[in-house]
């Protein structure tokens, strides 16, 4: 990317580029309260990269994206975002460490998604893991939508809108979204291709410009010869040979195309430099997968809300006491004096997150010489459970209390991301449209004065 973002690490701008930082980019639908699979699944891993001086963090909720299964009754979205971020701060997700945005905050957003469905085969779509599940599994509600159908076309707009040229883009994800991120690197593949854009000013102004102009136009047309053989090109000259460039580099690749212009010998002094003039004007997205600890829900099944065999991270005491109580075990303990495996049992997974190595001992111990019993197994490790829920349990209580807190985070982070978004859709605009086309800014720019500011927030919202 050129100069002028102004996010959190700083886009080098007119200083001397400092750490070139990754950026980090995740987050999660408004689908409730969060529970401790999301812990130990996403947030303790968020938090961990937010406190990596490697990384610049980016973690947001996807309301929009709730909307794919909930736009028959949308009233509990906006709560559901408040929730969510009070539990990601909670979970230790600290604002002065990483930027919290909120997707339908930031329109760029929904202009990319659909710059991006262009171009989306709908096979890609249709061949997602996750689309099939969904159909399948989820009979209570109408999924054949077309929105439904583009989740990831938006979830790879959400992605790639915070790439930064030359710097990784990562995105921490569990398996189940790994072919969500895989897919959007294709997406972002084929836009590249066909949006490749020739850096006409760093063009023009090489000394060789006009020699190497001839060399890449005969390229394509060897017959040419024109009144403007010596003279330098015009921009209209350098943007037909864009346009050139795109479909032949949509046929057989860049790589492919720079060897072709290395065999003209006129071009070889040029060569290198003329590969930095190509730009891509989209990071690829990878995914970063971490190793993150087993934790089954109530039953030994997946955590997760829909089978109802979750702890909140919000639980209280006595629910976490009641709950725990039912858990599932190793079935083979039927009997107190049954010997039992604790490497089967879901109780033992959970004492591996919460429990000392004296305790874990214990249970394993006790479990397999049949010494202790179940009863008194998930009672010690529901009270170490609520010893390490206590404090995240404190901090959200800390932030529900101070009731505005949550939503001027969310703006003010959502201010941050918006101003890298406009920049990449600056970039993304120029590419498919050209720098000549009409600038937004001509139909309701920034205002100049803060009174004129705040109506023109009003009137966009
Ligand atoms: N699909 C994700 C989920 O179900 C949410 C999401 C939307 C997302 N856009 C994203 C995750 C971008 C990572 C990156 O939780
Ligand atoms: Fe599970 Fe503990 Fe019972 Fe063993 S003793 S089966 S580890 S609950």
């Amino acid at each position: 990317m050129t100069t002028g973002d102004k996010g959190k690490g700083g886009e080098s701008g007119s200083r001397a580029p400092a750490l070139q930082k990754a950026r980090v980019l995740s987050g999660m639908r408004p689908t409730g309260k969060l529970h401790i699979g999301h812990y130990f699944g996403a947030l303790q891993n968020w938090a961990r990269l937010q406190n990596d001086p490697a990384y610049e963090c980016f973690y947001f909720i996807a309301d929009w994206h709730a909307l794919t299964s909930d736009y028959a009754d949308t009233s509990a979205v906006a709560q559901n975002t408040i929730e969510i971020v009070t539990d990601y701060l909670a979970s230790g997700l600290d604002p002065k460490k990483c930027t919290i945005f909120q997707q339908s905050l930031i329109p760029e957003h929904a202009e990319l998604h659909l710059l991006l469905s262009m171009l989306t085969p709908l096979g890609w779509l249709e061949r997602e893991p996750t689309y099939h599940e969904a159909l399948k599994n989820i009979t209570d509600k109408d999924l054949h939508m077309y929105g439904f159908l583009g989740y990831p076309v938006l979830q790879c707009a959400d992605i790639v809108m915070y790439g930064k040229d030359g710097v990784p883009l990562y995105v921490p994800v569990g398996q189940d979204q790994k072919s969500h991120v895989e897919l959007s690197g294709d997406i972002v593949r084929k836009f590249n291709l066909h949006n490749l854009i020739l850096d006409t000013d760093a063009f023009l102004s090489h000394p060789n410009s006009a020699d190497a102009y001839l060399v890449i136009r005969g390229s394509f047309d060897p017959t040419m010869r024109g009144p403007r053989q010596h003279s330098r090109p015009t921009l209209e000259d350098i943007y037909a040979l864009q346009t050139l460039i795109r479909r032949r580099v949509g046929e057989v690749g860049i790589e492919n195309y720079l060897e072709h212009l290395n065999s003209f010998e006129k071009f070889k002094d040029m060569h290198s430099a003329f590969r930095a003039f190509l730009k891509e004007p989209l990071v690829k997205p990878e995914v970063l997968l971490t190793s993150t600890p087993r934790i089954p829900g109530l039953d030994g099944r997946k955590m997760s809300k829909s089978y109802g065999n979750t702890i909140m991270l919000s639980e209280s005491d006595a629910d976490i006491h009641a709950k725990t109580k039912k858990m599932v075990t190793d079935p083979a303990r039927k009997l107190r004096t049954d010997r039992g495996n604790p490497d089967v049992c879901p109780v033992y997974d959970w004492h591996k997150l919460f429990s000392t190595k004296e305790t874990l001992d214990w249970a394993a111990q006790g479990c397999r010489t049949a010494g202790i019993g179940c009863i008194e197994c998930k009672e010690a490790m529901a009270i170490n459970l609520i010893k390490w829920i206590k404090p995240i349990r404190e901090r959200r209580a800390y932030y529900e209390w101070k009731g505005k807190l949550v939503r001027e985070i969310i703006q003010d982070g959502s201010l941050e991301a918006r101003k890298i978004a406009v920049h990449t859709m600056r970039r993304v605009r120029d590419a498919v449209f050209g720098k000549e086309r009409i600038p937004r800014k001509t139909v309701g720019g920034p205002a100049k004065t803060k009174r004129r500011a705040s109506r023109a927030r009003a009137r966009s919202d």
